[in-house]
């Protein structure tokens, strides 16, 4: 355990109004009484102000930007003990249709940042994905490990691992204040309806037939995305600086299975869904081995009853259907034209 703890009062979070970064602002707010949250965010499609609505104004503030904006950035930097970077364009579809706003935020956002960062000594946390590793075949009983090397292959995980690269040298060279966490794949509230178990509740709820790319056996480790926020929240504060945390529930579950537990809990037949076109380079299996996340600063998930957190989640897309409908037409217009 380490022995030292950092406290910050003010934190600007990037990202916040998106579907892992509101949830961690939520969670700050509910655990972390002191805080005070600015979120930066340049609401694109995926972004939604909606999402912290609600939370008090004295706690939280949300500025409407781009992370790429150095004068912004630099200003509200200045103002702040730690950024927690969330802000990503973060679907591997869009990434492959058109990887140009991916460069643009995932690699020059983060060095917008991390600059504005060293200049005004401020602590940084970096939140990244398990996709930088590239992927696993099926029988390999290994699972990623922060010394796994990096290989990623798909448009949006190049450009994360370019951002998780720049960290790594500017904390190296000029000593930035920095953590890096690699966290698998999440669920919950207020995820967008392009992802996979967002489109499959929203289709079913339509009456539409659910989508499966390929032979659906690819395997993703999944975990709620309240113990994604707990995790990063226990290493901004107690991390080591410089050092990288992989983030993951032991939540392996292939495509397909996590299909047919959607079907069941709309009580539709186990095929009722189409086989689709599958994501060109897709990649095979994620899996994380979190081992030093729990042994060095003793986090452990608490959500890890997917089939109990599968239900509140389809519970939540039934129960707030105002707020998906706006972006699922549109959403389903691109797949459409992508054969998928
Ligand atoms: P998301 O697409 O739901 O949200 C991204 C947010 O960033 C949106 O609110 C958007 O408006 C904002 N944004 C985009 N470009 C911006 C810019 N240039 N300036 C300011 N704000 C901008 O993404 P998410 O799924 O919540 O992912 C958040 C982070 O977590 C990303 O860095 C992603 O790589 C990482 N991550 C995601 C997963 C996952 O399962 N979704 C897993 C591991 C890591
Ligand atoms: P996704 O939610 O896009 O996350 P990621 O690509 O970051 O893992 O997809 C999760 C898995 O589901 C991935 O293997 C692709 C697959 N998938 C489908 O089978 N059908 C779909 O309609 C979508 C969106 C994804």
């Amino acid at each position: 355990m380490p022995d030292t703890t950092f406290e910050p009062k003010r934190i600007v979070v990037t990202g916040g109004c998106g579907f892992i970064g509101s949830n961690f602002v939520h969670h700050v707010v509910r655990e972390h009484p002191g805080v005070h949250v600015t979120v930066l965010d340049k609401l694109t499609y995926a972004g939604n102000p909606d999402n912290i609505a609600g939370l008090p104004s004295d706690r939280v503030e949300l500025v409407v930007g781009d992370i790429c904006d150095a004068d912004l950035v630099d200003r509200l930097v200045s103002e702040t003990d730690a950024v927690v970077h969330y802000a990503a364009e973060s679907h591997n579809d869009n990434s492959i249709a058109d990887p140009s706003p991916f460069l643009k935020t995932n690699v020059e956002g983060t060095y917008t940042l991390i600059e504005a960062c060293r200049r005004h000594g401020a602590r940084y946390h970096h939140v990244s994905t398990d996709e930088v590793y590239g992927d696993l075949a099926l029988d390999d009983p290994a699972r990623f490990t922060e010394e796994t090397p990096y290989r990623p292959s798909s448009p949006y995980s190049s450009t994360k691992a370019s951002s998780d690269l720049l960290v790594r040298a500017w904390a190296r060279t000029f000593g930035l204040r920095a953590t890096i966490s690699n966290c698998s794949n999440n669920y919950g509230p207020y995820q967008h309806v392009e992802k996979f178990i967002p489109r499959q509740v929203t289709n079913l709820i339509d009456g539409v037939r659910p989508k499966l790319y390929g032979d659906g056996r690819n395997v993703r480790d999944w975990i709620h995305t309240e113990d994604h926020s707990s995790a990063v929240w226990c290493i901004l504060t107690r991390g080591r600086i410089g050092e990288t945390y992989l983030i993951g529930a032991d939540g392996e579950l292939d495509n397909i299975t996590v299909l047919r537990e959607i079907l069941k809990a709309f009580g539709r037949p186990e095929d009722d869904f189409d086989w689709v076109r599958d994501r060109p380079g897709h990649d095979r299996r994620y899996a994380i081995d979190a081992t030093k996340l729990r042994r060095e600063l003793g986090w452990e998930p608490r959500r890890t009853d997917f089939a109990a957190g599968l239900a509140e989640t389809i519970r939540w897309y039934r129960d707030n259907e105002a707020w998906w409908r706006p972006a699922k037409e549109a959403t389903e217009a691109r797949y459409a034209a992508q054969g998928q």
